[in-house]
């Protein structure tokens, strides 16, 4: 009975860390790709606030504190939801506020010479992973299913659902680590196509997502089972955002740190 017990208990807690462990890939990606393209003048000022440590280092720190509520103020701060039809302008806001109104204020916190360190910080670990999330299509979907996490699917032979298809599913199933997509995603980069990406600005960026979403909602049936050729349809897709996301993170933060 013990055995059993001890047994159940290492089964729940492997999978319980590989399923928060999964979520935090995309985040990195975005920190590792922006951290290249990051100026001279930013890195500095970064790296103090920061301690040395890398924006692929603290891009999961938003999720992680999750686990404590006296933090779950920050909780509407991950995403957006308006109707797919709509754009934001004409939307109607959330109280809470959403991730566009949470970037503008990481941006506000990092510029204002009255801020305290630590309230830079907390704004700058923020500001790096609310760029990733805005670049999730499912983070600016509709509210109705909560952004596709309502949409129960079947990824393989495994249970999830639309948001976290998009999340984790996707980009674990590709079997790079963080360090490796991201170099490739540089690599891969022309200077004309970083100039096309860092055009526009946040509003923009996460319209772009919106409309992706609308797109997403369609591909798939609410029970399908996703497989090799949803992944081979989408990888594509996936690692624009990512890319984008990291280009456009660096983008905002030179802007910010000159
Ligand atoms: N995560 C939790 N709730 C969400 C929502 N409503 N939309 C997108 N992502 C979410
Ligand atoms: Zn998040
Ligand atoms: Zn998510």
């Amino acid at each position: 009975m013990r055995a059993l017990f001890l047994f159940l208990l290492a089964f729940t807690m492997t999978t319980t860390n590989a399923n928060t462990l999964w979520g935090k890939k995309g985040h990195r990606v975005t920190g590792h790709v922006a951290e290249h393209y990051l100026s001279k003048k930013a890195k500095k000022q970064i790296d103090k606030l920061l301690a040395g440590h890398s924006l692929a280092f603290v891009s999961t720190y938003a999720d992680e504190i999750k686990s404590d509520r006296s933090y779950s103020k920050y909780g509407p701060w991950h995403y957006v939801n308006y109707p797919l039809d709509v754009h934001y302008h004409d939307a109607e806001k959330s109280d809470l506020g959403d991730v566009y109104t949470a970037i503008e204020k990481c941006k506000r916190v990092l510029l204002d010479n009255n801020a305290t360190e630590a309230d830079k910080v907390f704004h700058l670990k923020f500001l790096v992973h609310l760029v990733g999330d805005m670049h999730q299509p499912m983070h600016a979907g509709r509210a109705a299913d909560k952004g596709g996490n309502d949409i129960q699917v079947r990824w393989f032979n495994e249970g999830s659902n639309l948001h976290k298809v998009w999340d984790t599913n996707l980009i674990e199933s590709y079997g790079m680590s963080f360090h490796e997509l991201g170099d490739e995603l540089i690599r891969t980069t022309s200077k004309a196509q970083k100039k096309a990406i860092e055009s526009g600005a946040v509003l923009d960026w996460m319209e772009e997502s919106h409309s992706l979403a609308a797109e997403i909602y369609g591909s798939v049936n609410s029970g399908e089972k996703l497989k090799y050729s949803y992944s081979y349809q989408y990888n594509p897709v996936m690692f624009d955002r990512l890319k984008k996301g990291g280009i456009r993170l660096a983008k905002i933060l030179n802007d910010l740190f000159k």
